[in-house]
């Protein structure tokens, strides 16, 4: 078996094949003066099983991949697996409004074409899983997150909506302290708004726990009811730090003591990466891999 890494998406590749003992396959990436995208492959996998490993983000991404599933498939792998550490379009999984796309069906139908099976983390519906039409794994980067955080002795874990419950309900288990949810309503793509709960976080060491952090509103207005209500330390932490615009510098005006996320997306602030989980989720699933 080969990986192969996209152009950022290094990290998880390099974590991957050590993990799974497995080759990076040799690559050329460059882009022509008009900026197209162009991949060849060195390695002869003809008859070889493939990960590739590119996250769907953004829209130069997309390309990215599929130029690079033609390419392996066109050298005559017999298998092969797309890993999606952030699956990109995710969010639009309906029809809000009458005449849009299902943007993440769209996109998961293009990729499953050469793609044999499909693992992301933390989706953020689970059952964007079933617009690929090859078997689609997904897993969770609670564990390394909870893992991370437990050396900051957190006593509170905060889910900034319902929808991030269930995730923040796991992170306090692993890290044995309490959890608690707050109520988000979201006014456009750049505004929310929490509804004030009193939350049992004065003096506390609170992390706040998120899919994805995008603009910042959603984090930025937390702490701020946090810091309103006495909590002596907020992190906020996530596994998808998209950190659109000015979401850094509002994060941490608004007085985060510190901002951790995973590599899916590689940043400054992935502290955290993923690639145990999706080794974990590879191993489980049926690809023949002996570790
Ligand atoms: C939405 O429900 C997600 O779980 C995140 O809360 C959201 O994407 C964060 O977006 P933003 O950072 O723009 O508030």
């Amino acid at each position: 078996m080969y990986i192969l890494g996209g152009a950022s998406t290094k990290n998880i590749a390099e974590n991957l094949s050590k993990r799974l003992r497995q080759p990076l396959l040799g690559v050329i990436y460059k882009r022509f003066p008009d900026d197209e995208f162009y991949v060849r492959i060195l390695d002869d996998i003809t008859g070889q099983d493939v990960l590739i490993v590119q996250t769907a983000y953004p829209d130069q991404k997309i390309i990215e991949l599929l130029l690079i599933q033609d390419a392996v498939y066109d050298a005559g792998a017999k298998k092969i697996t797309v890993i999606l550490p952030y699956f990109g379009y995710s969010r639009q999984d309906k029809k809000f409004e009458e005449g849009e796309a299902i943007s993440a069906r769209a996109i998961a139908q293009h990729i499953s074409l050469h793609a044999d099976c499909v693992i992301t983390v933390d989706p953020h519906k689970l059952h964007i899983l079933k617009f690929f039409t090859v078997p689609a794994y997904s897993c969770s980067a609670v564990s390394p997150i909870a893992h991370y955080l437990t050396e900051k002795n957190i006593d509170f874990v905060l889910a900034p909506d319902k929808g991030a419950k269930e995730r923040a309900k796991e992170a306090a288990k692993l890290i044995n302290c309490e959890y608690d949810y707050l109520e988000k309503t979201r006014i456009n793509g750049n505004t929310v708004k929490i509804t004030p709960k009193k939350l049992d976080a004065h003096g506390k060491n609170v992390a706040i726990i998120d899919d994805i952090i995008s603009t910042g509103g959603t984090m930025t207005n937390s702490i701020k009811e946090l810091k309103k209500q006495g909590a002596k330390t907020v992190f906020v932490a996530c596994t998808h730090g998209l950190f659109i615009g000015g979401a850094i510098e509002k994060l941490l005006a608004a007085d985060c003591d510190e901002i951790i996320s995973t590599d899916t997306i590689e940043t400054d602030f992935s502290k955290v990466s993923v690639a145990d989980c999706i080794a974990d989720t590879l191993l489980k699933t049926d690809l023949n891999i002996k570790n």
